[in-house]
């Protein structure tokens, strides 16, 4: 039977929600019947100390940091053993939202118009309301809505205490009004839409990770035909050079226009996860979805 190494956990703040991905992904994998699953609970930002003897392909289930910004992608391609998901480069890019944003832009994908600023910049570059983020971190930490002068400082403080000392630009990006959907691309094809419904339109730390109100009802095939929803998401993952999975949100207006909010290159895979649930809607099992991507691991040779 082929081995496969399910990596999971690591040191990001988003640790736990990957050892729930990575045991969902194994078990799926295992349920197959056709693969020797091994399950390896990362605990530093490294592959020294793991014995990957045997392995045929690496299914990677780590979230932020290390795990999904290219850091370990190198580390594979230096061993030349297939990984799920994007390479190192296209990971980096992904990670960090000033870095896609001029890609994105380059490319002429529909992004929310923004700016950089320093810690210190003492009003508001663009109109009111903005959205102000650290460049890159993944879980809503330190990004806030602005829509009052007054809350300007507040806003940039937020950011940079969760930025490392050596990261200077702050991304400010223009609130854009209305709905939030999301789209999984697998290999290339874009998987159905599904949207994600917030009591307040907001999909902050606590509607991710603390409140059952949120919604995610899939979006009307027709309707998500006319926003173009599958071709923006495939055309974003082009620009980036994303191969195998990606998640690709976006904003969309009340008139329907469509922005690209940001790429997840390591989307979640816990049961309640949008890119499986997205692969179950075309009829596949859990174990399936993960198989597909699985078939779509590939590595770069240095
Ligand atoms: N420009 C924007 N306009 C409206 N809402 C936004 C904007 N940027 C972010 N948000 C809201 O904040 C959430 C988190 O922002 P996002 O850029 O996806 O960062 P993260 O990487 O932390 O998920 C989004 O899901 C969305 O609800
Ligand atoms: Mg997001």
């Amino acid at each position: 039977m082929e081995k496969i190494f399910v990596l999971m956990g690591g040191c990001s703040s988003e640790r736990d929600i990957s050892l729930l991905s990575g045991r969902n992904i194994a078990e799926g994998l295992r349920s197959l019947g056709k693969y020797e699953v091994a399950e390896i609970d990362l605990k530093e930002e490294s592959l020294a100390s793991v014995d990957l003897s045997g392995a045929s392909k690496i299914y990677i289930a780590l979230h932020g940091g290390w795990g999904e910004s290219g850091g370990v992608q190198k580390e594979l391609d230096r061993l030349g053993i297939p990984y799920t998901g994007p390479g190192a480069k296209a990971s980096q890019i992904a990670m960090d939202k000033i870095a896609t944003k001029r890609i994105l832009d380059k490319n002429s994908i529909p992004t929310a118009p923004w700016t950089t600023v320093t810690a210190d910049a003492p009003v508001c570059p663009l109109a009111l309301p903005v959205v102000v983020k650290p460049p890159c971190d993944g879980s809503s930490v330190g990004i806030t809505k602005v829509s009052r002068p007054e809350e300007w400082r507040g806003a940039l403080a937020a950011a940079s205490s969760v930025m490392s000392p050596d990261s200077k630009e702050i991304l400010v990006e223009a609130f854009v009004p209305g709905r939030e959907m999301t789209v999984g691309v697998v290999g290339g094809k874009a998987l159905p839409a599904i949207e994600i419904v917030t009591p307040h339109g907001w999909y902050g730390y606590d509607e991710k990770y603390n409140s059952n109100e949120t919604r995610y009802p899939f979006v009307d095939e027709e309707e998500a035909k006319r926003l173009k929803l599958s071709e923006i998401a495939t055309a974003a993952c082009d620009a980036i050079g994303c191969r195998g999975v990606t998640r690709v949100d976006f904003r969309v207006t009340p008139e329907g226009e469509v922005y690209v909010l940001e790429l997840n290159t390591s989307p979640g895979f816990t049961s309640h996860s949008l890119v499986p649930k997205a692969g179950m809607k075309t009829g596949l099992s859990f174990g399936q979805v993960c198989d597909l991507i699985l078939s779509k691991a590939s590595c770069d040779h240095e």
